[in-house]
């Protein structure tokens, strides 16, 4: 998604955007540029296409001096990327400059007003609306200025914005698109995200819905839409500043694999007592979790792969019917929710648009969010009546991996407490499952290490056009997860199918050598998936089988077998992903494709 970058201070700010900037690349983006004051007027430089044009039109930000000003990368919504649509956008004579990230929905109403009133626009773009209504209602207070145009826009927003006459001051406000702030003994900064300001200071404030932030070069301002001026905390940001940063692997996607034991281990041992799960941060008491109904899961992508494997783990142990929908879904079929029932947002992110407006819209009908959510503070994590951190730490790839991982195991973690807490598990499966999931750290790392195997059979289908995945239950989740990884970054088509679903007409596209990965990790289903992948071998498919040691049966039909460490079924899919991850991961390398920055993606798709 689009990256804002704003700073205020003693320092050069133009220097300081394009760092920032670049920390933020990972978001996806298709142009950038930035505005600066140079003590008298505000200079505006933009280009599309990588940072690396802006950075060598401005010689590293040199041709545009001074203290204060806004940066943004643009992923394109409203306009083509190209020049005039990237940001930011102005008003006639340059006074008033703006960046944004998010949708103002009511924009062609807005520009139809403007336009009647004599102003003209140069863009397609929703963000130029914003900058010409702020000229329109100028009245030489900027903030009051800001609040009227707010109150008129519809839609979502992180706004940096800069007025040429009040050279002192920038701001910021947000609805609905994430936006930070930040202050370090050189200055103030706006960003989208943390990791654009990491190295200037680890102090920020996350900006809440409807907020605006006055920024000043050794100090901030925090205005309600009444304006009001409120106190906001400050929250310390411990992370390693080389987590953001590759330390030493070839992408972001491979570190962050590498750092799915560790993803496992601090999601688990917070929660996993000596012989319990102490789940206390959502809330939730025993008397409440009896209560419980049925569970709603909204999500979007791999999250939504995540749920659907919670659905089995949950119903599995727990006894609790799951639904499991894609939010975007969710968020329009005026769902229908029962009396005891959960919801249960899942987001890396926590700003993915559909998600959240998932989430409110459950809200909004009356019913309890639980947030499984990654990034702290997000919108999602702030919303949600109860949230249960994943602890993957920041996650770069736009293909994610370690946050996934965490998220399975925040399904575990709630479906065998609830199990315990309902009586569908004894005292002696507790142990043993509590002993299984302390165990999967170390037998992910075991998969990680055995990857020269996989990365050797990757390199044989570099060249694929048409890849399926097949499964039952758990496995047919663990294949739609493995069939994104291999699409989303080596950009070969691929589909996940319920095993058994083949032949009710995808198997009618099974060729001679055809590729189909054939998950089976669930006992009582080995020989319903062998069936199935006799009927695709009979077509001419090359099997690989993924499934658990000891099952050798399967080497009667499979071309090529990957075995997991044994564990219980219910748990599988954390394994069983770890070759999958890894034969997208080197099919894309091998193909040569942008791993961490895959064409058209975006890391948080915060727009509809
Ligand atoms: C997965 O590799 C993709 N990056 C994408 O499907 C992602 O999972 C989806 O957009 C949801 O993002 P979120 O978890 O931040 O809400």
């Amino acid at each position: 998604m689009c990256g804002i970058v704003g700073y205020i201070g003693k320092k050069q700010a133009a220097p300081v955007i394009l760092d920032g900037l670049a920390r933020l690349e990972y978001r996806g983006y298709d142009s950038a540029g930035m505005a600066v004051f140079d003590g008298e007027k505000v200079n505006v430089t933009k280009a599309v296409g990588r940072l690396k044009v802006l950075e060598e039109l401005t010689h590293g930000g040199e041709t545009m001096p001074g203290l204060a000003g806004i940066g943004h990368t643009r992923w394109a919504t409203h306009g083509a990327p190209n020049d005039v649509n990237s940001h930011p956008h102005f008003n006639k004579g340059k006074t008033i400059t703006v960046v944004h990230n998010g949708i103002i929905e009511n924009y062609i109403s807005l520009r139809n007003k403007l336009t009647k009133k004599g102003y003209s626009f140069v863009s397609e773009t929703d963000t130029e609306v914003a900058a010409q209504m702020l000229d329109y209602y100028y009245n030489g207070n900027p903030l009051e200025t800001i609040l009227k145009v707010l109150h008129r826009i519809e839609g979502s927003y992180a706004l940096g914005i800069m007025f040429a006459d009040h050279p002192g001051e920038i701001f910021a406000a947000r609805k609905g698109s994430p936006l930070i702030v930040g202050q370090s003994s050189d200055g103030c900064f706006i960003a989208s995200d943390v990791p654009a300001i990491l190295r200037y200071t680890r102090k920020v404030y996350f900006v809440d819905e409807q907020e605006i932030v006055r920024l000043e070069a050794d100090h901030m301002h925090f205005y309600t839409m009444d304006e009001e001026e409120i106190e906001k905390e400050a929250t310390t940001i411990d992370w390693d500043a080389n987590a953001a940063e590759k330390a030493g692997y070839e992408h972001f996607m491979l570190k962050e694999m590498y750092e799915q034991p560790k993803t496992v281990t601090d999601t688990l041992t917070p929660r996993l007592k000596k012989d319990r799960i102490e789940i206390e941060e959502l809330g939730l008491g025993d008397e409440e979790i009896r209560q419980i109904r049925k569970i709603h899961i909204v999500a979007c992508g791999s999250a939504y792969h995540a749920g659907v494997t919670g659905k089995y783990v949950l119903e599995g142990l727990a006894r609790i019917p799951v639904e499991v929908d894609l939010a975007s879904e969710f968020r329009y079929r005026n769902p229908i929710l029962e009396e005891g029932a959960m919801v249960i947002a899942v987001s890396q992110s926590g700003e993915t648009a559909d998600t959240l407006a998932a989430m409110r819209e459950a809200k909004l009908k009356g019913f309890q969010v639980l947030g499984i959510v990654n990034v702290v503070g997000s919108s999602i994590a702030r919303e949600a009546d109860h949230v249960m951190y994943t602890w993957a730490g920041p996650e770069i790839a736009v293909a994610t991996t370690k946050a996934y991982s965490a998220q399975l195991i925040a399904f575990y973690l709630l479906a065998v407490k609830f199990a315990f807490v309902r009586e569908t598990i004894d005292d002696t499966m507790y142990r043993l499952l509590l002993r299984d999931l302390r165990r999967l750290p170390d037998q992910i790392e075991l998969l990680l290490n055995s990857k020269e195997k996989i990365q050797h059979f990757a390199n044989r289908y570099i060249g694929a056009r048409d890849v399926f995945f097949i499964g039952r239950g758990i496995d047919y989740a663990i294949s739609l997860e493995g069939s994104l990884k291999l699409k989303e970054i080596s950009y070969i088509h691929s589909e996940a199918y319920a095993a058994g679903e083949l032949k009710h007409g995808t198997i009618s596209l099974i060729e001679e050598g055809t590729l189909v990965a054939a998950v089976s990790t669930q006992p009582a289903l080995y020989q319903k998936t062998i069936s199935n992948m006799v009927e695709v071998r009979a077509r001419g498919a090359f099997l690989l089988a993924v499934t658990n040691v000891g099952n050798r049966e399967i080497e009667k039909v499979s071309d090529y077998t990957i075995y997991i460490p044994e564990t219980n079924p219910f748990f599988t899919n954390s394994l069983a992903i770890i070759p999958l991850q890894l034969f997208g991961y080197y099919v894309a390398v091998g193909k040569g494709c942008d791993v961490d920055k895959p064409r058209n993606l975006a890391k948080s798709v915060t727009v509809e």
